[in-house]
């Protein structure tokens, strides 16, 4: 029985790559990555590109769709959890990659939670990322919490409601998966006056970065998937 790792290699820059997750990653059988779209390269794959040797290891891209039906998710998951079970069984390491923190959002809880459930016997260690919000704020050299200050991070998704009363009760407010909801958060952070309290990350730690500080600049753009918000009180 050989081990499964679970791996956070940060934002996109592979230099945010812990030591650790760098000297797991060269030393396992097999790496799992993640994708949401077949035709697209994976984020986390690339981040570690330099640190792998695909002639020894064995590279597997999961297809895991970016959806919140479950119909869809669910054999996504246990696919990705049998795959691992299989390789592990048969003695073979597996490191399981993804970005930021694997226990921040990411995929690897729900694939952690079919593992521990149906093949208890296989040890699981998880090696923590430097997450995006953590690389964002350094990016744009602001201060996320000081002193008694509260902060909460919120996917977007969760809706513009409680996206506003957030704004009500937390000093910081982060918002993730930004993308669906922009045009609202755009209009809400208008409405609460915090044109001048917004900074917009986007794919921080890859070549593509880009920190805008401008809200003209941040409404007028377009974002992708990766990209959030950080959204300080009014002062
Ligand atoms: C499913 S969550 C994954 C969070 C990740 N596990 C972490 O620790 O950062 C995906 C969201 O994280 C944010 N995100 C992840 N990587 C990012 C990056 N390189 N730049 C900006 N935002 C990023 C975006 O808001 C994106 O929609």
């Amino acid at each position: 029985m050989a081990a499964v790792y679970a791996v956070g290699v940060g934002p996109g820059d592979p230099e945010l790559l812990t030591r650790k997750a760098e000297r797991i990653l060269r030393s396992v059988d097999v790496i799992l990555a993640p994708v949401s779209n077949p035709s697209d390269a994976s984020v986390a794959l690339g981040t570690i590109r330099e640190f792998i040797d695909e002639s020894r290891q064995e590279i597997i891209v999961h297809q895991f769709p970016m959806t919140s039906n479950q119909a869809l998710l669910i054999p996504a998951w246990q696919g990705a959890a049998e795959l691992i079970a299989t390789h592990a069984e048969a003695g073979r390491s597996v490191a399981f990659i993804t970005i930021g923190d694997p226990l921040f959002y990411s995929t690897f809880i729900y694939l952690q939670r079919l593992l521990r459930e149906q093949w208890p016997q296989i040890p699981i260690e998880i090696i923590p990322g430097i997450s995006s919000i953590n690389a964002a704020a350094a990016e744009a050299a602001l201060p996320l919490v000081e002193g008694d200050e509260k902060m909460v991070v919120i996917p977007a998704t969760a809706g513009i409601e409680r996206i506003k009363a957030a704004l009500e009760t937390y000093e910081t407010v982060v918002l993730l998966k930004v993308k669906p909801l922009f045009g609202a958060i755009i209009q809400l952070l208008r409405t609460t006056g915090r044109e001048q309290r917004t900074v917009f990350v986007e794919r921080v730690g890859s070549p593509r970065q880009k920190v805008l500080t401008d809200f003209g600049e941040i409404a007028a753009h377009s974002p992708d998937y990766l990209s959030l918000l950080i959204i300080k009180s009014a002062p």
